[in-house]
């Protein structure tokens, strides 16, 4: 068998099976770059402290630019008997440029090492997913400009409650988007912190410059304390945490337009690309795409999970349990990443049916509140006001009619403060524009609403 890293200790090599049980480079080689970028920092600052030498450094840069065209070009040889990333590099790095290869891991270990790379990994994720949730709000800002004033049931309950404008409903998810993007901003913070220099779990005998590493990596300080540095996975956590809520805003946006695309419902229409037909029932128009993004959720859930109890039960500092980080990680980032492409697409192909939302509207008495307040404004009690309307709608239940449908009579029975002014209340429009303060589904206040958005993206 290949002499392994450490074949020195050992009287017989692994099992097939074993090996490929421990290995990991078929998923962690995705790192290449940020682990070439971070052991080049490594030996530059080996080489500034004068424990490797000029002439060591040279061959490792000479030979990670190798390696770095070897694998851009589809041809490094990955390979299964080298464990993960680290190594094949180590390796290769070795077979190119002989002993600067094997002095690059002074000082080192794969503990210290892999930390750093994930970190460096999910801070670039963490820049291209910021950019992604631009992309998804500018989508819905957009969508939302053309229907600042288009008249939405809002619902409560999965029942009509009070209209709204189908543009303010698209800028709740933009706020939920921007939390989103906060939140990543924070993690990020965290993320953004060396590990390197921690070796294996209490630091290294030999008179490194960890700042100076950090420097040259763009980590904004140095992990404070080398077993924690090379155990903790948090960041990781955190990560998988923000995507779970960004799915979860996604899922509900999901669930909506599943409900207003289904025939019975017919507020919109998705874009055909976005949906599939079915293989019997030749009339189907399926909203795949929304479906699949609300069951990748639970999939982005369940990492989360995995993530939290792999964590749960190790005792410091590294435990080989942590090589069970990368792939939940990286599938939340993809996952994410994908539906995020996917939704910025999305958005503005929606079709909107404001004729179905105005009919829906005069099914649900949804400005029976505005009723109400009328009352209130003309010197009722707000709880007997209720009443009065509560009456009156049952009224209009049992002869199957609309409220604005009663007459001035009929409604006066109710209340003797009706006068003829509550029938403009009564309107769609009427109950949109009384809305107007901040925060309000009112036109004007939506339309405000969208230029501050603007500035904000
Ligand atoms: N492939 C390993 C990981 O992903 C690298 C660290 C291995 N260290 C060790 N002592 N086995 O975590």
């Amino acid at each position: 068998a290949a002499p392994t890293a450490w074949s020195g200790r050992f009287s017989e090599p692994v099992s097939d099976l074993v090996k490929r049980y421990t290995a990991s480079v078929f998923f962690d080689r995705r790192m290449w770059r940020q682990d070439i970028r971070a052991s080049l920092a490594h030996a530059r600052m080996l080489a500034r402290q004068g424990i490797i030498a000029a002439t060591d450094l040279a061959a490792i840069e000479q030979g990670m630019a190798t390696i770095t065209g070897e694998i851009e070009a589809g041809g490094f040889n990955w390979n299964l008997d080298d464990e993960d990333v680290h190594l094949n590099i180590e390796k290769r790095l070795t077979a190119l440029v002989g002993d600067a290869g094997k002095r690059l891991h002074t000082g080192r270990s794969r503990n210290d090492q892999v930390a750093t790379d994930i970190r460096l990994w999910l801070r670039d994720t963490i820049d291209d997913i910021d950019g992604l949730l631009r992309d998804f709000q500018k989508a819905l800002l957009d969508t939302a400009e053309a229907h600042v004033d288009t008249p939405l049931p809002g619902f409560t309950h999965l029942q009509v409650a009070q209209p709204v404008t189908f543009g303010h409903h698209l800028l709740a998810y933009f706020e939920m988007l921007r939390r989103d993007r906060e939140r990543f901003a924070d993690c990020r913070r965290r993320v953004n912190r060396l590990p390197l220099g921690a070796a294996a779990l209490a630091g290294t005998t030999f008179p490194i410059d960890r700042e100076a590493v950090a420097r040259e990596l763009g980590f904004e300080s140095v992990c404070e304390n080398s077993l924690d540095a090379v155990s903790d996975r948090d960041f990781a956590i955190e990560f998988c945490a923000a995507a779970s809520l960004v799915m979860t805003h996604i899922s509900r946006f999901s669930e909506e337009l599943i409900l207003w695309m289904s025939p019975r419902v017919g507020f919109i229409d998705l874009a055909d690309r976005f949906c599939t037909g079915s293989s019997i029932m030749p009339q189907k128009k399926n909203p795949d795409v929304p479906e699949l993004a609300r069951g990748k959720t639970g999939r982005v859930f369940g990492h989360l999970m995995g993530l939290l109890t792999l964590m749960k039960g190790q005792p410091l500092a590294y435990n080989k349990d942590n090589q069970e980080d990368k792939e939940p990680l990286f599938d939340t980032a993809d996952t994410l990443s994908d539906t995020l492409r996917i939704f910025a697409d999305l958005v503005p192909g929606i079709k909107v049916k404001p004729e179905a939302m105005a009919a829906a509207l005069r099914q649900g008495y949804a400005t029976a509140t505005d009723l109400a307040d009328y009352l209130v404004k003309k010197g009722l009690p707000f709880r007997d006001a209720h009443e009065a309307v509560a009456r009156a709608v049952r009224a209009c239940e049992a002869r199957g009619c609309d409220l604005p449908e009663l007459t001035l009579d009929e409604l006066r029975s109710f209340s003797p403060l009706v006068g003829e002014d509550a029938f403009a209340v009564l309107t769609v429009a009427g109950s949109l524009a009384a809305r107007d303060h901040l925060g309000g589904t009112a036109p004007a206040q939506v339309r405000a609403a969208i230029a501050r958005c603007r500035t904000r993206l």
